[in-house]
């Protein structure tokens, strides 16, 4: 029982210092919309150029994402990820003492490109040192990390508006977790089957004992070596036949989990705050504050209950919550000036939206997406998937103050309310249960194609084959 719990305890501590690439997702994502009020006032900033500020951090993830798939597969996780804490400081540092708007975009450019290659480094290395058990609560420690790192960033925003420069301390307070990731990543070890991969098993063996707080880890070991040929995955074999599903699958799932609009609540809660009704900044910024608490509580949950109430219930249920979400919203901007209660059901609204959000597709995709690949090929089209995640998380923020302009509130919900039914009947039919099920089963059950409904059972169930197949 000691022994258990000892090994345990040394998981939840390799998780957590790998979550802080996570925590400075959100924190650096969601600082933005504070900071910018202030940059305003030290520069003269025409409408483009704070468009780009903002979006300098989603361009930078962009790119970081898709080189990361590479990089992660040939120079290892734990590296990858003390790199990309020596980029965060030092994107940290060039925006926070810039003294040009050009040193702003770089600094930002350069975190987002650590954000990108974190967004999936950590939830990988997580799911590959994660007995299978415990996977499903471990990675989504990520997202956990992302939403109190959001959260920070909105207590932040809050906290430093009657500071001098205030907007300096803004981005400047983010350079402390980046130094903990930095510290932390110096002890972590490497995921065991980087190493398996690298043929570096004497390593991968200590490793795992280690993690495992036992010396009966040779059954691990086979599992992960059958797990992959002995050829090592290029970008052209995610495009093989019996890849492409999945790859298919990963990519869809980072679109379903922006096109939903999680980010226009995310990056624009004050604003939509106001347009419903809540005319003084104060009350908006602080409901904007009850966002972030909301969204780490919900998060909480899915922690929690997403081993054992399983992956498919909670993402399903959590669209259902969104699209009913959105409509409410949708509807409260038709009729919001007929009724004064109105904007506190807009309020209510958002809040479900969040709570539904955060349960389900916000813990799920990263999850989801760090367990489907092949390990030959599964830092290449991991990033694949995470990539379309940001390339979607850009299209989405960047548009939406358009599409409230030209179509209005009530409509641009609505349309989102849509995407969330099409993404329902996506995932009903399709979408993996991967909970209970090792990295390797997942593989062989990949390799024997079977459809991707099917793909996370731990014995290949016939009802459901023939179900997707009919
Ligand atoms: C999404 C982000 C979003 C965050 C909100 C993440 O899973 O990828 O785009 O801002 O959740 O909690």
């Amino acid at each position: 029982m000691e022994l258990v719990n000892r090994s345990r305890f040394l998981i939840y501590i390799v998780s957590a210092i790998a979550a802080l690439a996570g925590l400075l997702f959100g924190f650096d994502t969601g600082i933005i919309s504070g900071a910018l009020l202030f940059i305003q006032k030290d520069f003269i900033l025409s409408t483009e150029m704070k468009e780009l500020i903002v979006s300098s951090v989603l361009l930078g993830a962009m790119m970081g994402s898709l080189f990361s798939g590479h990089l992660t597969d040939r120079f290892g996780r734990r590296r990858l990820m003390l790199l990309i804490s020596i980029l965060f400081i030092m994107g940290t540092a060039i925006a926070s003492f810039a003294h040009e708007v050009y040193a702003i975009l770089i600094g930002r450019l350069f975190i987002g490109f650590a954000i990108g290659i974190g967004s999936y480094t950590a939830p990988l290395y997580i799911a590959e040192v994660a007995p299978f058990e415990l996977r499903g609560a471990l990675v989504s420690l990520n997202q956990l990390a992302i939403t109190i790192g959001i959260l920070c960033s909105y207590l932040i925003n809050y906290a430093f508006t009657t500071l001098e420069g205030s907007w300096r301390w803004m981005f400047g307070i983010g350079i402390l977790p980046a130094i903990f990731l930095c510290v932390g990543m110096i002890f972590l070890p490497e995921s065991p089957r980087w190493l398996v991969k690298q043929n570096e098993i004497e390593k991968a063996t200590a490793v795992l004992k280690k993690l495992r707080n036992s010396n009966d880890i040779s059954k691990e070991i086979e599992d992960i070596k059958k797990s992959f040929l002995m050829k090592q995955g290029s970008f052209k074999d995610i495009f093989s036949p019996w890849i492409r599903p999945v790859l298919f699958l990963g990519a869809i799932l980072g679109f379903i989990q922006q096109v939903t609009g999680i980010n226009t609540i995310i990056y624009y809660a004050p604003t939509i705050f106001q347009m419903a009704g809540f005319q003084d900044a104060s009350s908006s910024i602080l409901a904007t504050v009850g966002i972030g608490v909301v969204n780490v509580l919900a998060t909480i949950f899915a922690v929690f209950f997403l081993d054992s109430l399983g992956r498919r219930p909670l993402l399903l249920t959590g669209l259902v919550g969104m699209f009913i979400s959105l409509l409410g919203l949708s509807l409260v901007f038709h009729f919001n000036d007929q009724w004064v209660m109105m904007r506190w059901i807009a309020m209510g609204c958002t809040f479900s939206f969040i709570i539904s959000f955060a349960f389900s597709l916000g813990a799920i995709l990263w999850l989801v997406v760090s367990e489907i690949f092949p390990l030959e090929v599964r830092g290449i089209a991991m990033g694949v998937a995470v990539f379309s995640c940001w390339f979607w998380n850009f299209v989405v923020s960047s548009t939406f103050l358009t599409l409230l302009n030209a179509l209005g509130a009530s409509t641009t919900f609505l349309c989102y309310a849509v995407m969330c039914i099409l993404s329902f009947v996506f995932c009903y039919y399709k979408a993996p249960e991967t909970s209970g099920v090792t990295l390797e089963q997942i593989e062989e059950n990949i390799r024997k194609r079977l459809p991707l409904r099917a793909i996370g059972q731990p014995v290949f169930s016939k009802t459901l084959a023939t179900e997707e197949s009919s």
